[in-house]
């Protein structure tokens, strides 16, 4: 049976994910802070899941939460991040970019070294993180937030590269999504917003092929390269 570890599963694309994984034979490791929700996917999914709770901004507390988790799951073959955070901050509050900065790119970053260390320690496995078509610009509205994921894009690539000399058969994949209906996904002018379940089918399927980089859903590939090839003078129109 294979195991995972979803880092964010209390809620949206991380919670979503977890269950098509159970669904698909795998037994699960979930955390997230609101201790309530993880209780209660326990008790609806028992045996195939066990739970920690995790703040991704208490740095020191990572490696052994995520080593117990191993010892309990019996080993790792999958870890996904889809922890985080984004705010609004048209103001630039330091406060709001500090909070998004600690999740997004310090508590990002020590799970994917923890991850990928231990990948490369066994020889095999698979970090899956959850960026965003953000990442590609950057947003006067919430400039921390597109600056993070654009920090995530680049530090997977630094990480596949790195895995890479260790050996071929660790894999590391890049998700993009657009806009999915989470939480998350606030504010006016949204549109191809993707149900959660969608998301997540996709997100596994691109776990299957062992791609790089995916864009979720398929749409937002089109968006993706738009966003690389228009000029700052139409950017700052939209
Ligand atoms: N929804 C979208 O449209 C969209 C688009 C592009 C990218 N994304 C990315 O997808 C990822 C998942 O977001 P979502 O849409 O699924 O939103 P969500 O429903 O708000 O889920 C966020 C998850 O992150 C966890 N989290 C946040 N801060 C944490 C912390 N300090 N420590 C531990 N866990 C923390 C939350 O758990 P607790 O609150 O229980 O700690 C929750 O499980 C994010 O990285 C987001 O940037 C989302």
């Amino acid at each position: 049976m294979k195991k995972a570890i979803v880092i964010g599963s209390t809620s949206g694309i991380g919670r979503s994910l977890a269950e098509v994984l159970i669904n698909n034979g795998y037994t699960v490791g979930v955390t997230g802070r609101r201790e309530v929700i993880l209780k209660s996917i326990h008790k609806q999914y028992a045996d195939k899941i066990f739970f920690k709770h995790m703040d991704v901004q208490d740095w020191a507390s990572i490696d052994s939460i995520c080593n117990e988790l191993v010892d309990n799951l019996g080993g790792l073959d999958l870890l996904v991040i889809s922890a985080g955070i984004g705010e609004e901050n048209k103001s630039l509050d330091f406060n709001v970019e500090h909070n998004v900065i600690n999740t997004n790119i310090l508590g990002f970053t020590c799970i994917a070294d923890w991850g990928v260390n231990y990948f490369k320690h066994q020889g095999h496995g698979h970090l899956v993180n959850i960026s965003s078509i953000a990442g590609i610009r950057g947003n006067g509205l919430a400039p921390s937030y597109n600056a993070s994921k654009a920090y995530q894009i680049n530090y997977l690539e630094g990480l596949r590269l790195n895995a890479n000399h260790s050996s071929p058969s660790i894999y590391i994949t890049d998700v993009r999504p657009g806009f999915v209906d989470t939480a998350m996904a606030k504010g006016d002018g949204l549109f191809w917003v993707a149900p959660v379940e969608k998301a997540a089918d996709q997100i596994y399927a691109a776990i299957k092929r062992k791609e790089n980089v995916v864009y979720v859903t398929k749409r937002w590939r089109f968006i993706g390269y738009l966003l690389k090839v228009i000029p700052y003078a139409l950017l700052k129109r939209l």
